[in-house]
């Protein structure tokens, strides 16, 4: 039998969590169309194992890679970490459907200025994506915070019911086109005054099409567990598929609540689906905000529009240098974007061990400072926490970064290493990968990713994007 490409004795890790295996895997346009003792195989190209690891492409489901992935198609950050798949509309902000009347409303401006908002509908979006061709596939929710921003003049009020209409109509086109569901970002100034009938709505719309309902929740500090409650109740009553994002633990009050909060959400997965995704760190990055602010923890300036002098600065620094409180550089400084250390590192990994935790980078690819994640996560969670501390064993780190997400996400034939799927895969030597992107020295790509297929082709080795052969993966309805 003839294929394109051959992995000669590697160790299959299969992204089910089952137990590694070493076999050949081979791959016939973009498919894996045999894993075994494939002797009598000849292939374009025959890889040799030398004791290194298969793996399923990682799936990124956290990303704010919306704009990015069409303004830089090669999509290095991702694709260098071993990532096939990036879930782009998170935290209630979207590229789509979006028409603006003017600058974007915070933390739309995660994805760009005003320029990046050329959307109107989903089709206009995943023609865009079509065009750029980027070197990951790409599947998208839409943001609640975005569809206000359609509509409202003003975000500080529940939208009314006219606007709410609206947002209904622009929601149900966009599922209808292929998004794979909503996602909210309640915790922001601007949508956290949208009561829960207002996403209720929104979701009843997700649940009906059989889609997925994910939100960075109204509170991930001191009200951490009723804002649990209060989306499972939401994705329960629509009958939609619920991920928190970014499950944390935040501020110091509220540290060493992990337990409590993964015994919430393990109650709730008994009766409805629903899951979390996290990033392997005990630092967070958003915008800056003043209710962020507590005047104690450290909080790295990563970027500001009226002082970009200050970036890389500490608030207190800056506070110290203009001879005012923390506060009143945040109101100078802002618009402006930070790195906040308000996580407890026992409460990461608890949430990260757990087995319903995904991961998801949460990268924000814009920042001319970026937190680490955005370049490091994959290779953090397989060196540091997987074959360095051994949280969890490698069939198990794999999993939360492909399979598990594939089927909570639906993106079918992915996120697996079996005959039949898609031919996204990574080979990764656990012997040399390492955790190199830190906060003083974030855009750095790991040794040990060797080289990344997606769909089937040769797109990253030797440091390099190749190719660019990613897809838009559009919903798969359960019904259909
Ligand atoms: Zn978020
Ligand atoms: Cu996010």
């Amino acid at each position: 039998m003839s294929v394109d490409l051959l992995f000669h004795n590697v160790t299959v890790v299969d992204g089910t969590g089952e137990p590694p295996y070493q076999a050949d895997v081979a791959v016939r346009g973009d498919r894996i169309v045999a894993i075994g003792q494939l002797e009598g195989y000849r292939a374009q190209r025959t890889i040799e194992g030398e004791g290194r690891c298969l793996m399923p492409g990682f799936i990124d489901v956290h990303t704010h890679d919306d704009t990015q992935l069409i303004r830089h198609p090669e999509m290095l950050a991702k694709i260098a970490q071993g990532v096939t798949t990036v879930i782009v509309g998170n935290c209630g902000i979207s590229a789509s459907p979006v028409s603006l009347p003017g600058v974007p409303p915070d933390p739309m401006n995660l994805l760009g200025g005003a320029d990046a908002f050329i959307y109107p509908t989903f089709d206009a979006y995943a023609d865009a994506v079509a065009q750029a061709s980027p070197s990951v596939n790409v599947a998208a929710l839409i943001g609640h915070t975005a569809l206000r921003a359609n509509v409202m003049d003003r975000f500080d009020r529940p939208a009314s019911a006219q606007e709410l209409e609206e947002m209904c109509e622009k929601l149900d086109a966009a599922l209808q086109a292929g998004a794979i569901g909503l996602s909210s970002g309640l915790a922001y100034t601007n949508a956290k005054q949208a009561p829960q009938a207002e996403l209720q709505r929104l979701v009843d719309i997700v649940g009906a099409h059989g889609a997925l309902y994910t939100t960075h929740m109204r509170n991930e500090h001191d009200g951490l567990l009723d804002s649990l409650q209060e989306s499972f109740t939401t994705a329960r009553q629509a009958g939609a598929d619920l991920v928190i994002s970014h499950l944390k633990c935040a501020g110091s009050r509220n540290w060493g609540n992990a337990p409590l909060a993964l015994a919430a959400l393990e109650k709730a997965a008994s009766e409805q689906s629903c899951n979390c995704d996290c990033y392997p760190y005990a630092a967070s990055s958003t915008t800056l905000d003043a209710w962020r602010v507590d005047g104690k923890m450290e909080i790295l300036i990563t970027w500001s529009e009226p002082h970009p002098e200050m970036a890389k600065k500490t608030l207190q620094e800056i506070a110290d240098l203009w001879g005012v409180d923390q506060w009143q550089a945040t109101e100078r400084l802002r618009p402006a974007g930070a790195i906040y250390q308000m996580m407890n590192e026992k409460d990461v990994q608890q949430i990260l061990a757990h087995p319903l935790s995904m991961v998801g980078s949460d990268g924000l690819p814009s920042d001319p400072n970026p937190h680490p994640r955005l370049w490091g996560t994959f290779p953090r969670v397989l060196a540091h926490y997987c074959r360095d501390l051994k949280l969890f064993d490698v069939a198990e780190a794999v999993r939360k970064m492909s399979g598990l997400s594939a089927s909570r996400f639906r993106l079918q034939d992915r996120g697996v290493v079996r005959e039949g799927a898609f031919a996204d895969l990574v080979l990764v030597d656990m012997a040399k990968i390492e955790d190199v992107a830190t906060y003083n020295d974030p855009c750095r790509t790991a040794p040990g990713i060797d080289l990344v297929v997606v769909n089937g082709v040769v797109s990253y080795e030797q440091g390099q994007v190749q190719q660019r052969n990613g897809r838009l993966l559009t919903r798969q309805s359960v019904s259909a």
